[in-house]
């Protein structure tokens, strides 16, 4: 017996190039669901204009590398529909529509919101489109009638407005037993938040990544000048794994077998830190040395790429114009001419 795939759809903003935090956290999760369900991932060039409305340069200039990074980490074309959301304007469509019957409260109240615009003071988010932020968000994931949407956990009120939206539109436009749009899922990914090389959260602001595209060069150089803890000034003095930003690495990428022996070594002293940051190499060696090669087969068939993202595209914008069509009928538009 073979189950019905679940449609899957997920979208990144193109805002810089990926690291080890994206790959752990969410790309792997990635890879998983395209070997079972029906993916469609695409780049959120909108959203970032969102907030990068200023400098919509940036946009341009990420987003082929971001596919690129997709790519060389196995996100697999044959299997997954890759696509920009700018080159399918049914979904700007599909949030215009939404917009009209979406209560102002659903999105005021959306805990990014308010967050973000702290945050973010001096990039000015008091705009409509900022506020359309989830709305867009909604018609990203309903376009598809998708089933499940990977996301981190700060993305989750956006999934449960997609769910209020989707309830909406069916109560408003359809009959009780024939709802045009399920009510996706959140898929939270279980991986832990990938910690950086000082040990908060990976991320480009605090300056703590190991980016996919980097040379092994610079990757070497920052593990072995990375912080472990204070405690082992000197290479006799015992330490506490714990308190160390290695050992999450290790958490991540070394076997148990390895995390005991290791912690043993630091907490009796017998192995120095270079020591147990060359077992972290070998992993990280593993893990990032493939995906730099097919980085650079890529880089030099950039024609290929761009065929991927435009056959991308063209099914991306078949399966979106046949919701269209179906959101047109319900909202009696049969109008046209
Ligand atoms: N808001 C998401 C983020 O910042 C990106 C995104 C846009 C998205 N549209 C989506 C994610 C649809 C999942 C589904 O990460
Ligand atoms: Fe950290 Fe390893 Fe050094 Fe212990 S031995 S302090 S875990 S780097």
């Amino acid at each position: 017996m073979t189950e019905k795939k679940l449609r899957i759809v997920s979208g990144m903003r193109p805002t810089g190039r990926l690291h080890l935090g994206h790959k752990k956290g969410v790309l792997d999760n990635w890879l998983n669901l395209q070997k079972e369900q029906e993916c469609l991932f695409f780049v959120a060039d909108w959203h970032a204009l969102t907030t990068d409305y200023a400098q919509p340069e940036i946009v341009g200039k990420t987003i082929w590398d971001m596919v690129i990074d997709w790519l060389a980490v196995g996100v697999d074309p044959n299997k997954s529909t890759i696509f920009i959301q700018s080159e399918v304007p049914e979904h700007a469509e599909l949030h215009l529509l939404f917009s009209f019957m979406t209560p102002l409260p659903w999105l005021e109240r959306v805990p990014t919101y308010k967050d973000q615009i702290e945050k973010l003071r001096e990039k000015d988010l008091g705009t409509y489109g900022f506020l359309g932020y989830p709305l867009l968000q909604a018609a990203d994931i309903l376009m598809y009638q998708a089933n499940g949407v990977p996301v981190g956990e700060d993305q989750v009120p956006h999934v449960e407005l997609t769910r209020e939206v989707a309830r909406r539109f069916n109560h408003l436009y359809r009959k009780p037993d024939q709802p045009l749009f399920p009510e996706p899922e959140s898929l939270l990914m279980p991986t832990a938040k990938m910690p950086g090389l000082d040990g908060q959260k990976m991320s480009k602001s605090y300056g703590n990544t190991i980016e996919l595209a980097e040379e092994w060069k610079v990757t070497e150089k920052k593990v072995k000048t990375m912080p472990t803890d204070p405690a082992r000034m000197r290479r006799d003095d015992p330490g506490t794994p714990e308190k160390c930003p290695v050992w999450d690495f290790h958490k991540t990428f070394s076997t148990e077998v390895e995390r005991e022996e290791l912690r043993d070594g630091c907490t009796s002293a017998s192995i120095g830190c270079l020591d147990c940051k060359k077992v972290l190499l070998t992993h990280l060696e593993e893990e990032l040395q493939p995906i730099r090669q097919r980085r650079a087969d890529l880089v030099i068939h950039m024609d290929d790429v761009r065929d991927i993202v435009r056959s991308g595209n063209e099914r991306a914008r078949v399966l979106a114009g046949r919701t269209m069509d179906k959101v047109r009928r319900s909202l009696k538009m049969n109008y046209r001419v």
